[in-house]
């Protein structure tokens, strides 16, 4: 399916072939290696306040707009409420938003910065690439880890698209290190910031929205192995279907695949 009208393409033609080059372009050799150590010091975790260029972001913003009425809500008691929109709603209406998730820049850059080689996630994994969406009072997540389900490890782009809050990204960092203090912090992600981290490592959580906010983050998945023991598939699709997605987009998204 063509992206509707009103969903602007992020790279337009005649552009660079790299939608997120520019960005990326504007650390030298010398930044990355501050980049690559902030983040082992951090214990793989990376914020940085500017991070796409303002015209990428105001794009990334105006499908995010455009998007809102396929957001699936969701709410676990106590732990989370809000929405979001899974890669494969993506890939049929935002594949420009796709086109970034495979950006040969922004993937070299963030193997720069975490010494790994970092795999596309799976097709079927609707985390892959992903909108989330906070959008009425009381949307937030509490603390958690993001597990990973892959035999590998698996990092997180946090990507900030819309800010209209007072949400934070509260977080902890070296919880799973044993000879290293816990260090807490807490940062506002504006739109076009990003937050780069190994989300088996990082204890986080996002504050709840107050009333009249709006905010909206893009998450992109790599990991370092794609295979997944049967068994953790089922668990890792359950937990999509109640927390994210929901189960239509699941069972939607098996019958297209069998
Ligand atoms: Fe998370």
């Amino acid at each position: 399916m063509n992206a509707p009208s009103h969903i602007q393409p992020l790279v337009t033609a005649g552009a660079a072939p790299d939608p997120v080059f520019a960005a990326a372009a504007h650390a030298d050799p010398l930044d990355h290696a501050h980049l690559r150590a902030d983040f082992a010091r951090q214990g793989a975790f990376l914020y940085l306040d500017r991070f796409l260029s303002p015209e990428l972001t105001s794009q990334l913003a105006a499908c995010a707009l455009a998007l809102v009425g396929k957001v699936n809500r969701n709410y676990l008691p106590r732990h989370k409420q809000g929405g979001s929109i899974s890669r494969h709603t993506i890939d049929s209406l935002a594949p420009s938003i796709a086109q970034l998730y495979r950006s040969q820049a922004l993937i070299a850059l963030l193997e720069e910065v975490c010494g790994e080689t970092l795999l596309l996630c799976p097709d079927q994994d609707p985390h892959a690439y992903a909108l989330y969406y906070y959008t009425r009072p009381g949307d937030h997540i509490g603390w958690h880890y993001d597990t990973s389900y892959y035999d590998g490890r698996r990092y997180t782009v946090l990507l900030g698209v819309i800010d209209n809050s007072s949400c934070r990204l509260d977080y902890v960092l070296h919880t799973r290190e044993t000879d290293k203090p816990h260090e807490p912090g807490s940062v506002q992600i504006p739109p076009g910031g990003l937050v780069f981290f190994d989300g088996d490592k990082l204890r986080h959580r996002i504050t709840a929205l107050g009333e009249h906010e709006m905010r909206v983050s893009l998450t992109f998945e790599y990991v370092t192995d794609a295979g997944m023991r049967p068994w953790r598939r089922f668990i890792s699709n359950m937990k999509d279907a109640v927390a994210y997605f929901g189960f239509r987009q699941l069972i939607r998204h098996r019958k297209a695949n069998t």
